[in-house]
């Protein structure tokens, strides 16, 4: 096999006989869904983010969408959200009925660029917004200050979408515990990920909390009685079980990240077809991905790709370029660093269960592209 192994399957095998005893314990509980492996794990997670209080949900999309309708934005309002994320960060806002108003990037984090915030705030474009989506992409941390700032003085609350940054730290505050709440993500491929779809918010605003664990049920307060509009976004017990075993580990698979990216960084020096990312000096990069960019990126896939290298683009098509949402950015501002990043980035493997050896399988495959380059 080759040293580039799938990741959800090898966090399986890591954990197996202690999820493999957490699921028959489920099972043969009884309790299925939101009972007190969910409790626990919202605790722990918590306690991990260092946010007062964690809810369990169905994913990270419903976990933006319920924050957006605990705070009441919805029909009339308008959403910040870089465009340069998932497709899930901007169809969240949709849903909740308001509409995703893109703004660019920074090139160096990849993260919302704090001065075009404040012009797009301080513009015709930024009136009726209500909150501004921060997303700490790849696993990077935003400038939350300059976010903060900005989000200050217009009077706009201001959101995370961790999705891809559990572990990541800015200026020695966890993502998930610095903005009014966040919204985690558990698909199997992010830095915590369950067995299936999961996800939850964090927050350390209490009255929030409960308001969102009303409506991630129907909107009950009491049984079968709804005092508010609320949806079906649960988070059962299997997946909490197995998060909960995961979690216990995280810290150590974060570290293993962190001293992969040290080996990438170390070996890509000098090969000149890529531009290594860049860690800003009070953050802890999450290392959700590892992403460089390259201004050869098509061939330089198509080169890793042949030699069996598992390379892939986060993320190929800006939201505001895509055709189910393309008419979100009419009344956007113009983003050239979005859409430079779109046509030039790459991410090399990047999981805990790869070592230097795999490392330096990819990093051969980039320089026998470059050199084959240099022969032509
Ligand atoms: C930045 C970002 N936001 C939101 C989401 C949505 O999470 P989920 O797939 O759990 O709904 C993702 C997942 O891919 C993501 O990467």
């Amino acid at each position: 096999m080759s040293r580039l192994t799938a990741f959800p399957i090898e966090d399986y095998r890591a954990h197996q006989v202690e999820i493999d005893r957490a699921v028959g314990e489920v099972l043969r509980g009884g309790w299925y869904v939101l009972g007190g492996e969910v409790a626990a794990f919202e605790e722990e997670f918590a306690a991990f983010v260092g946010a007062k209080q964690a809810v369990g949900v169905a994913n990270g999309t419903d976990a933006i969408e319920l924050v957006l309708r605990a705070l009441e934005i919805g029909v009339g309002d308008r959403v910040v959200v870089p465009s340069h994320t998932a497709v899930a960060s901007a169809s969240a806002v949709i849903r909740v009925g308001a509409e995703p108003v893109f703004v660019d990037v920074d090139g160096v984090t990849k993260t919302i660029c704090p001065e075009r915030l404040e012009e797009l705030l301080g513009s015709e474009m930024g009136r009726g917004v209500k909150a501004v989506l921060a997303v700490h992409i790849y696993g990077h941390p935003c400038e939350m200050e300059a976010l903060e700032a900005v989000c200050g003085r217009h009077g706009v609350t201001l959101l995370e979408d961790c999705a891809q940054s559990h572990g990541a730290v800015y200026r020695g505050r966890n993502a998930g515990s610095m903005a009014r709440a966040a919204a985690f993500s558990f698909y199997p491929t992010k830095n915590l990920g369950a067995v299936g779809d999961g996800g939850a918010i964090t927050t350390s605003d209490e009255a929030l909390a409960e308001r969102i664990k009303v409506l991630r049920q129907y909107g009950w307060v009491g049984r079968y009685v709804s005092d508010f509009e609320g949806i079906n976004s649960r988070l059962d017990e299997l997946q909490a079980a197995i998060l909960r075993v995961k979690l216990r580990t995280l810290p150590e698979r974060l570290a293993k990240r962190r001293m992969l990216a040290g080996v990438y960084e170390e070996m890509l020096a000098g090969v000149d077809v890529v531009e290594r990312p860049e860690v800003r000096a009070d953050c802890v990069h999450g290392w959700h991905l590892y992403v460089v960019r390259s201004a050869e990126r098509e061939a330089l896939m198509a080169h890793l790709s042949g030699l069996g290298i598992p390379v892939a683009v986060h993320y190929p098509v800006p939201i505001h370029l895509q055709p189910g949402y393309v008419k979100y950015a009419e009344r956007s501002p113009a983003l050239p660093v979005t859409e430079a990043l779109s046509r030039e980035v790459l991410s090399l493997p990047m999981h805990p269960y790869l070592d230097e050896a795999g490392l330096a399988e990819v990093v051969a495959g980039v320089r026998s592209f470059e050199e084959g380059r240099a022969a032509k």
